[in-house]
């Protein structure tokens, strides 16, 4: 698919030529290995994650490294987490496969979401986005990605696609890996066309429990793991909400690779439908 009608400048708000360059303001981005990089170096601290710098055989390790991790990470998963993440997955599903379309996914990361929508729903054109562009390059590769997949670097809080550009926007907890989720979250509702949805698939904590609190103090993101005080951050945005609602809980069992939620406290497996 291409995309290239679709991209602006998260600078300045341009039109990108076919270089990548921006008509507005100069600046220049990328396009490698099929991935757009529309990442700049003052955005912020952030920029350090588009590590751009790769080649193929570089992207194929990672790929391989990814499978071997992935194997290792689900054998830390406890049986009832893995039904509760089952249930949630076929709430997901039942919104998603209605979907038809454009849709944006933000903070693709290793591509777990994406590889469910493009299964449960292969005709969907896709745009995969991440601050990471070289992740998506992994991700392009290990997912066996087709033509109707296309891939962004940008950061979600200024999301590289113009204004109404996209008929949804799905996200599994991307939204809790950044700072500044309000920034992110009006982005979503910038480049939703009037009428399109914003699907989220999440992992909530209780409010009360000591992952929480540590959460809260540690990183200020206690918000986006409360699926109440999240939802209520859609609203403020302008949407209108559809569904919001916990599928499934289990206990969290020990596990090395994830901070959250402790060991012994619930993980609560949840969705949030938005209408903008
Ligand atoms: C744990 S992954 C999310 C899981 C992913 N959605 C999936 O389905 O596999 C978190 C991702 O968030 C990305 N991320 C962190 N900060 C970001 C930002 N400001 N904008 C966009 N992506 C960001 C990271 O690079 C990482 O790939
Ligand atoms: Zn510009």
């Amino acid at each position: 698919m291409d995309i290239s009608n679709l991209l602006m400048c998260p600078r300045c708000g341009g039109e990108l030529d076919h270089s990548c360059k921006c008509l507005g303001c100069g600046s220049e981005y990328e396009q490698k290995m099929g991935v757009y990089s529309i990442l700049y170096k003052d955005m912020g601290e952030d920029y350090g994650f588009s590590a751009w710098e790769f080649d193929e055989s570089d992207i194929q390790k990672s790929a391989d490294e990814y499978r071997a991790f992935r194997e290792k990470y689900e054998s830390c998963l406890t049986s009832d987490c893995k039904k509760a993440e089952q249930r949630l997955d076929e709430a997901v599903r039942e919104h998603i496969k209605g979907c038809r379309g454009i849709a944006a996914d933000i903070a693709t990361g290793r591509g777990m979401l994406l590889n469910l929508v493009m299964e449960w729903n292969p005709e969907l054109n896709l745009i995969g986005t991440d601050i990471d562009a070289r992740i998506l390059a992994v991700t392009k590769l290990v997912r066996s990605c087709g033509e109707n997949v296309a891939f962004v670097g940008c950061d979600g809080r200024h999301i590289a696609l113009k204004n109404g550009s996209v008929d949804h926007v799905f996200s599994f907890v991307g939204i809790a890996n950044m700072p500044e989720p309000e920034k992110a979250i009006s982005e979503v509702y910038r480049i939703l066309k009037k009428g399109g949805t914003f699907i989220y698939k999440g992992l909530f904590m209780d409010r009360d429990s000591e992952g929480m609190r540590d959460l809260a103090e540690r990183f200020g993101l206690g918000r986006i793991m409360d699926i109440e005080l999240l939802t209520a951050l859609f609203s403020d945005a302008g949407f209108k909400v559809v569904r919001s609602e916990i599928v499934a809980s289990a206990v969290w069992g020990e596990n090395p690779y994830d901070r959250y939620p402790f060991a012994g406290e619930n993980c609560n497996y949840g969705l949030i439908v938005v209408e903008k």
